[in-house]
């Protein structure tokens, strides 16, 4: 789905929710000795190593935890293999949305950070995690719930050029991008699975970027169809990207920033534990 180059380069948003939000998560979980844990799509790994790993640590769970930190993209793991190599994470390719994926062990905790928007079938991918868990684990996740780009990508998929390129635009925009309250939907959901939900939060963001073409470099490191258009037509892409998102953003200048973007999204937040 990205080039973990362009990912890892582009990815400030997601790192700035990571300091923010992981140790408030892991702070609310209970600590354990010795513990297992698995980052669900972890990407570059990046906020595993720096992020989750730190976090964990410093609550007392010290050198002997050990994160599973995997995601379904060969390319994605091997490059976090080699940039965030830590003898405390393992890098693992898997799909969690597959019956047959195999993992070494179970978990005491598991974390996921900005992965969930990109799944159509929450049910299935929560029901996997489920399955993971172990009695008395903890999970800990948040994603996007909504965002301008949400409203972008329906706007390109409906431009002639970009149409036959983005047929499956709906798996990418998701429900609780279409809800009033989506933490309190995930809820639901995480019960009927077999969570005891412990924390349900919708969370309103702000990120300021430097200037436009930052946040367009951003939202491309992200773009789910920038890989399948032509590399002729990918210039004419990003032309139009910037023209619908233009529209939808806010220009924050200061004396230090004269051509900063403010951007605002939601998520949701979880937190919940298997009995
Ligand atoms: C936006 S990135 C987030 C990466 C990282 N967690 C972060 O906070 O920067 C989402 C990642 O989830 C991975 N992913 C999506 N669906 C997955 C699945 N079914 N199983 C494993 N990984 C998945 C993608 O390959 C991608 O690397």
């Amino acid at each position: 789905m990205y080039d973990p180059d362009s990912y890892d380069n582009y990815s400030q948003f997601q790192r700035h929710d990571a300091k923010e939000l992981v140790p408030y998560l892991v702070a609310s979980m209970t600590p354990k000795l010795g513990e297992t844990v698995l980052d669900f799509g972890c990407g570059t790994g990046f906020n595993t190593k720096n992020i989750i790993l730190p976090a964990l640590s410093e609550i007392g769970s010290t050198t002997s935890t050990q994160v599973y930190a995997v995601d379904l993209s060969h390319k994605m793991i091997e490059f976090a293999s080699v940039r965030y190599e830590h003898p405390h994470v393992t890098y693992m390719v898997a799909d969690v949305m597959k019956d047959d994926c195999e993992f070494p062990c179970k978990f005491d905790k598991i974390f996921s950070l900005h992965v969930l928007h990109w799944i159509s079938d929450q049910r299935k991918a929560l029901k996997s995690l489920w399955n993971l868990l172990k009695i008395n684990g903890e999970i800990a996740f948040y994603y996007i719930s909504n965002a301008a780009v949400f409203n972008v990508y329906e706007k390109m998929s409906q431009i002639s050029t970009w149409q036959s390129f983005m047929t499956d635009v709906k798996n990418f925009i998701p429900k609780s991008y279409f809800s009033i309250d989506p933490a309190t939907d995930m809820q639901i959901l995480m019960s009927s699975v077999g969570f005891h939900p412990q924390e349900a939060l919708n969370c309103r963001r702000k990120f300021c970027f430097d200037s436009f073409g930052e946040m367009i470099d951003s939202a491309m490191a992200a773009n789910p169809f920038i890989h399948r258009i032509p590399e002729e037509l990918q210039e004419e892409y990003k032309a139009d990207f910037c023209r619908c998102f233009m529209p939808l953003v806010r220009l924050t200048p200061t004396i230090a920033k004269p051509n900063a973007i403010e951007v605002e999204y939601s998520i949701v937040m979880m937190r919940a534990i298997k009995l």
